[in-house]
């Protein structure tokens, strides 16, 4: 049947399942049709076809597929659309691949053979951290006008998603990173549910301070100057007092106050040291300083083992130490 025309039902989310392998095509299917409305194709360029004509909330993806990849398909629906979900399914992972698949805003990554209630688990995540992220935006809107002047009027009363994107694409998209290498580690530390909660939504506003700079401070790879870097420097105070009104557990604001504290109490805005630095912070910071050395914020970026050592050298200093090895642990 034309993939671009298979039914639907409008009451259930869309999954467009890109895979060119039959058996593993047929089980991604029998586990999430009951649940969802499913279109499959078996290559990126039908993909694209598909996603031209009809709406679509999720894609799960196959890396290697027939003609165009996974990855340059992955890259190309980022160009257009950054709001849809992407879970990538593999045979040929490795972390370093899925790094990769992370910095293009994946939601996951499932390596072949996969287990049903992995999978169908992660797409409920995966719908459910939507979710919260659309009743999070709902009620920011409702204090849009905190963020008057400074912003685009317009953007700042759509969404905390929209003034981070407004702001500069690149914030957005840090904050979708430190977002997940934070949840990667929380899944590996004992924490309630509550906690791993507030790591989701703190890591993704950590920086909201910055949508308060002017927009030249904002992006990541302009060198500043010493003035510049002290007024960088205030966006952890100010994302606090930007979210003061609204109802966030204490540990959220700590998150967004306390992210560039060190371990040794060289960082910044209080000179915490160790343990008195709030723990969900220190885990925030850690993924927050992961990514700016991958991605590269004031130096080139880094490869991921590179990265990986660095964090390891930080332990005790910049860094948690137990957090250093755990990470070490997680990022392999
Ligand atoms: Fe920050």
């Amino acid at each position: 049947m034309d993939p671009t025309k298979q039914p639907t039902s409008s009451q259930q989310p869309s999954i467009l399942i890109v895979e060119d392998e039959e058996g593993p095509r047929e089980s991604i299917k029998m586990v999430l049709s009951p649940y969802f409305n499913l279109i499959t194709v078996d290559s990126a360029e039908v993909a694209l076809e598909v996603l031209k004509r009809r709406p679509i909330d999720l894609i799960t993806l196959d890396l290697k597929l027939p003609g165009q990849q996974g990855i340059d398909l992955l890259q190309t629906i980022r160009q257009q659309d950054r709001d849809i979900e992407v879970i990538i399914i593999t045979g040929y992972g490795t972390l370093q691949s899925a790094m990769e698949a992370i910095r293009h805003g994946v939601a996951a990554y499932i390596l072949k053979p996969f287990n049903v209630s992995e999978l169908l688990a992660v797409v409920d995540q995966t719908f459910e951290r939507r979710r919260r992220m659309t009743s999070l935006q709902g009620s920011l809107q409702a204090f849009g006008n905190l963020w008057a002047g400074e912003t685009n009027p317009q953007a700042a009363i759509k969404n905390i998603e929209t003034l981070l994107e407004a702001k500069s694409p690149e914030l957005a998209q840090h904050a979708h990173r430190v977002n997940f290498y934070a949840s990667l580690l929380a899944e590996h530390l004992q924490l309630s549910l509550e906690e791993k909660e507030n790591i989701q939504l703190g890591s993704y506003l950590h920086d909201i301070g910055k949508l308060s700079l002017h927009d030249r401070l904002v992006s990541a790879h302009v060198p500043q100057s010493e003035q510049n870097q002290e007024l960088i420097k205030c966006h952890p105070v100010m994302g606090e007092k930007m979210i003061q009104a609204l109802p966030f557990p204490q540990s959220v604001t700590q998150i967004l106050r306390s992210h560039h504290e060190r371990y040794d109490g060289t960082g910044f805005p209080d000179g915490l040291v160790g343990e008195d630095i709030p723990f969900l912070a220190r885990v925030v910071g850690l993924a927050n300083q992961f990514d700016h050395l991958v991605v590269g914020q004031n130096e080139p970026p880094i490869p991921i083992p590179e990265a990986r050592e660095y964090i390891r050298r930080e332990a005790g200093k910049g860094i948690d130490p137990a957090l250093a090895d755990l990470f070490a642990k997680v990022v392999w």
